[in-house]
């Protein structure tokens, strides 16, 4: 996939350093996109350490060091045009009476509120430039039961409702924010369906029309789409990438 607008411009991912977010930085550095990429985890070997990349290690649920991340990351490659909320986590898929508060509130901390701090982080210099894209991320668990448990299906419903909003509120200047909604994606978060026989990771394959996982780049290839001035007029959707899950 190829685009031309990304030259020069500055994104911003988290959850940068595995899966779904490393592919999205890969995707933005191959369209010479400059990328502020952010995880708790350090720079992944197959990133390469250029003047394109700010790489920064943080934990997205300590507000002061994330807000320091990105402060860090827009001193050295300037405001962000793209931002792509990726970081993220499973719950177990426990129901309500096995998650406890501290469970709940880490859970929602790095999947949800992580999205709410760097967007009102970043949002008031996109204002200035009447220019901001958000690509969060949902899942097949932000539209429907049964894609994690309770805290997890929380987080992903109020994603695409705190999208919706963003969208909403900000989009006549300028702004646009979408969720894209992933089924099975093939990345280290799902590395317990591969373990031992695979029984899981089959089992998931046979429940999906398409009969397969997804791999992390069909994720990115939507992101690039969904950034790009071709989506222009898509404004507080779901894209679900999910080889028809949410179809049955
Ligand atoms: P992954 O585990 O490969 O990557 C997640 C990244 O987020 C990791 O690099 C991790 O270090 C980072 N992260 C987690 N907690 C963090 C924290 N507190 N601070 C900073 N970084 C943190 O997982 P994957 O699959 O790439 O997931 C990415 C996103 O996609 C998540 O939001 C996940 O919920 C979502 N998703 C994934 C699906 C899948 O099948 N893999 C399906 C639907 C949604």
């Amino acid at each position: 996939m190829q685009f031309d607008e990304f030259t020069g411009q500055t994104v911003l991912v988290t959850g940068a350093a595995s899966g779904i977010g490393l592919e999205q930085v890969q995707a933005f550095l191959a369209q010479h996109a400059r990328v502020i990429a952010i995880d708790i985890q350090p720079r992944p070997g197959v990133l390469a350490a250029t003047e394109q990349l700010s790489y920064q290690v943080a934990d997205v649920t300590d507000v002061t060091a994330l807000t320091a991340a990105i402060h860090a990351g827009v001193q050295q490659l300037g405001t962000p045009a793209i931002v792509c909320n990726t970081a993220g986590k499973l719950d177990g898929y426990r129901p309500t009476l096995e998650t406890n508060l501290a469970a709940w509130q880490d859970l929602l901390a790095t999947d949800l509120t992580s999205q709410f701090i760097v967007t009102n982080t970043v949002l008031p210099a996109m204002l200035k430039q009447q220019h901001g894209v958000f690509v969060n991320m949902a899942s097949i668990a932000g539209l429907v039961a049964g894609g994690g448990g309770a805290a997890y299906t929380a987080a992903k419903h109020a994603i695409i409702g705190y999208t919706k909003q963003l969208d909403l509120d900000y989009a006549d200047q300028g702004i646009r924010a979408n969720c894209i909604a992933p089924g099975a994606i093939e990345t280290p978060m799902n590395a317990a369906d591969f373990a031992g026989d695979g029984h899981m990771a089959k089992w998931v394959a046979g429940e999906t029309p398409a009969k397969r996982w997804a791999k992390p780049h069909e994720v990115a290839d939507l992101t690039l789409f969904l950034a790009s001035r071709h989506a222009d007029y898509i404004h507080g959707t779901v894209m679900p990438v999910d080889g028809g899950w949410l179809e049955k």
